[in-house]
């Protein structure tokens, strides 16, 4: 079967950065993978275009919205070439043939009966471009862009989408394989274990004209969802063109648990209406964060891949994220972890093991692939290595878990590195006798290397392509195509010539790389930053940066009350003179009525955390002492009762 591989389509209100990479260097590297296995394979990326969103990004820029979204979509475009992505279409929501298609599904579902007009009240997430229902919401707020969403009542179109809600659980616990992995598979399920609403689908034209018109209502654009999810559909030539036939059977959608509820109920059960075969599979990943903390604008820790192929190179920056992310898991970002991925697993073994082999065989056999005959015939160490990684590594790449691919032919690798110092070469060249097991033990490694550069492929095509050229097997694409992953031992022919080639991986140095001013590097290395902050803790010493980072305020005591079931806490009223409640752990000590009115200095920028239910917004200040029997005792610290609430301690 062919297989069509898609990433979502990206919103151009932002410009590309390491999570619109690594979701695009997935795709990628799976497109890669299929081929080499022999699969016709189509891929395709793009960008949203349409929405509230973007009219409001643009305005903020003062353009108006055809401007905004060419500029940002060539970002994307031009991105994707500097990570060696090879996509087949890039798909812009704005496209002629797109909106026509659009249109065309809409025509079909609201004939079929399975679009309505009602009037309907809901709450907006403008980030999530989609109504939220009470039990999504935390705190009153959107769990992924902390905002409260916008009351809004319009009149609009809807789409029948609860009628196809028993449908689609059927589907999905008849495809095991459907939503993967498991959890968000469960995730779904259990979302849809209570009644789906209908979908609101349409804007008034009033309140915003960016958009799809609907081709029954003039006054109406589509909503962004209705129109963005077709692009997989109107990229294949849907619903005459001929790659549609071949490719939608095995359609693949990639994206991040962020737009989970989409693609696996809006999109099937818009699929089902529009009496469209589902898609194949969806495949869910997890978060990137940055030094453990959320990737965010106004944190100013957003990391764009072009600096990121500048600090550490393409090769290494699309194998990290491959290898560090266990898929549908999140996984964080750092500069330590990824040259230490480059100069342990790159550099020192797949570089070392290339350069030491190839250097053998230009030293002992004048750069010219040996023949293997007449050698030891138990030694079958390698070919037997090989065979169990390409199983082990075709399985889990097909399988979308690339860090256990990639362990499997590190652990090739590292037998092989293991066969050079066992069997050394260098001690078989002196002895004449040993000729002919010197060009086994060579022609092995050759070997070893020829089927690495295939394996690599998918992940670091740059790094296989020079690998080849290496063994020189520039110009021979034959083997990728008769062997395909098979893991036949052998093709490489004896008397080719070896070709000189650069250093695979250079190492990479951090100290040299902190002192560098790069915005990029010092984005992903506050940890360096952090390590001697730790060390300096560990020594007992702070900096006085680290002091100026605490806040201490006075804070006025107006309410103060026991903490249930907890006989040594109190909740303590204040005014900073913000209103906060802090918890301490002073109730035997002061009653709460004493408490009340006095100025206490308080640690203000402590994250809140809740103690016994109660959500905690600081720390009073102590002394720790004794009584008159010795046991401990804590006094509050306290400042004149003239004192501003709010005053900083400095
Ligand atoms: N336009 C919609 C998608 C429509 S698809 C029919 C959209 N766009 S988006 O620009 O917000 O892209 C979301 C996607 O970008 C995620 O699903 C994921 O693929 C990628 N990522 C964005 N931030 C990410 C991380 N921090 N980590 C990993 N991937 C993330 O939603």
């Amino acid at each position: 079967m062919a297989t069509y591989i898609t990433t979502p389509i990206y919103y151009v209100n932002a410009q590309p950065h390491l999570g619109h990479a690594y979701t695009t260097i997935v795709a990628d590297t799976y497109s890669r993978f299929s081929k080499l296995n022999g699969q016709q394979v189509r891929f395709q990326t793009g960008t949203d275009e349409h929405g509230d969103k973007i009219v409001e990004a643009a305005a903020k820029q003062h353009v108006d919205p055809r401007t905004f979204v060419d500029q940002i979509s060539q970002m994307f475009r031009d991105t994707w070439p500097s990570l060696t992505i090879a996509y087949d279409r890039f798909i812009r929501t704005t496209d002629a043939d797109h909106i026509e298609v659009v249109q065309k599904i809409l025509q079909k579902v609201h004939d079929n009966g399975d679009i309505y007009f009602s009037e309907y009240t809901g709450l907006y997430c403008t980030g999530c471009e989609r109504f939220l229902i009470e039990r999504e919401l935390e705190d009153g707020k959107c769990p992924d862009h902390q905002v409260e969403p916008k009351e809004i009542t319009e009149q609009n179109y809807f789409f029948r989408m609860s009628k196809y809600q028993q449908a689609l659980i059927d589907h999905i616990k008849n495809n095991p394989e459907f939503i993967t992995p498991e959890r968000y598979r469960n995730e779904v399920l259990s979302f849809l274990s209570v009644p789906l609403e209908d979908l609101c689908i349409s804007r008034p034209v009033s309140r915003l004209d960016w958009g799809i018109r609907l081709p029954f209502d003039e006054k109406y654009v589509t909503y962004v969802w209705f129109d963005a999810l077709i692009n997989y559909l109107t990229g294949i030539g849907y619903p005459d063109g001929e790659e549609f036939q071949t490719y939608w059977a095995g359609a693949e959608h990639l994206i991040a648990k962020d737009i989970l509820k989409p693609h696996a109920i809006y999109w099937p059960t818009m699929l089902m209406a529009a009496e469209i075969p589902l898609y194949r599979k969806l495949h869910v990943h997890g978060f990137w964060n940055v030094n453990e903390t959320k990737m965010s604008k106004s944190l100013g820790n957003v990391v764009r891949p072009a600096e990121l192929v500048k600090a550490y190179g393409v090769d290494t920056f699309r194998y990290f994220t491959l290898r560090e992310m266990s898929f549908g898991l999140d996984a964080s970002f750092n500069s330590e972890a990824i040259i230490a991925r480059n100069n342990s697993d790159l550099a020192n073994d797949l570089g070392n093991l290339f350069s030491r082999s190839v250097s053998m065989v230009e030293k002992y056999r004048d750069g010219v692939v040996p023949v293997a005959t007449g050698d030891d015939q138990s030694d079958t160490v390698l070919p037997d290595a090989a065979a169990k990684m390409l199983e082990e590594y075709r399985e889990a790449m097909a399988d979308f878990r690339f860090h256990h691919g990639l362990r499997a032919v590190w652990e090739f690798v590292s037998e092989a590195n293991r066969y050079i110092v066992k069997n050394e070469p260098w001690a078989l060249v002196k002895a004449e006798e040993k000729q002919k097991r010197l060009d086994q033990v060579l022609y092995n490694l050759l070997e070893s290397l020829r089927i690495l550069s295939l394996v690599i492929e998918p992940v670091m095509p740059q790094t296989a392509q020079a690998m080849r050229k290496g063994l020189g097997l520039e110009d021979q694409a034959d083997d990728l195509r008769t062997m395909q992953v098979d893991g036949q031992w052998g093709l490489l022919q004896p008397a080719t010539q070896l070709q000189k080639i650069e250093n695979l991986f250079p190492r990479i140095d951090q100290e040299k790389q902190e002192k560098g001013g790069d915005k990029a590097k010092k984005t992903v290395q506050t940890s360096a930053k952090e390590k001697k902050d730790t060390k300096n803790l560990a020594d007992g010493v702070i900096t006085f940066e680290q002091f100026q980072g605490v806040e201490l305020k006075v804070a006025r005591v107006v309410a103060a009350e026991p903490v249930k079931e907890a006989d040594r806490l109190l909740k303590l009223q204040l005014v900073a003179p913000e209103e906060r409640t802090v918890v301490a752990g002073i109730a035997q000590f002061y009653k709460p009525e004493e408490l009340i009115g006095r100025n206490v200095i308080i640690v203000a920028n402590l994250k809140p955390v809740k103690i016994r239910k109660v959500r905690s917004e600081g720390m009073v200040l102590a002394a720790k002492t004794t009584d008159d029997n010795n046991k401990e005792k804590l006094v509050l610290v306290t400042v004149d009762e003239q004192v501003e609430p709010g005053s900083k301690v400095a």
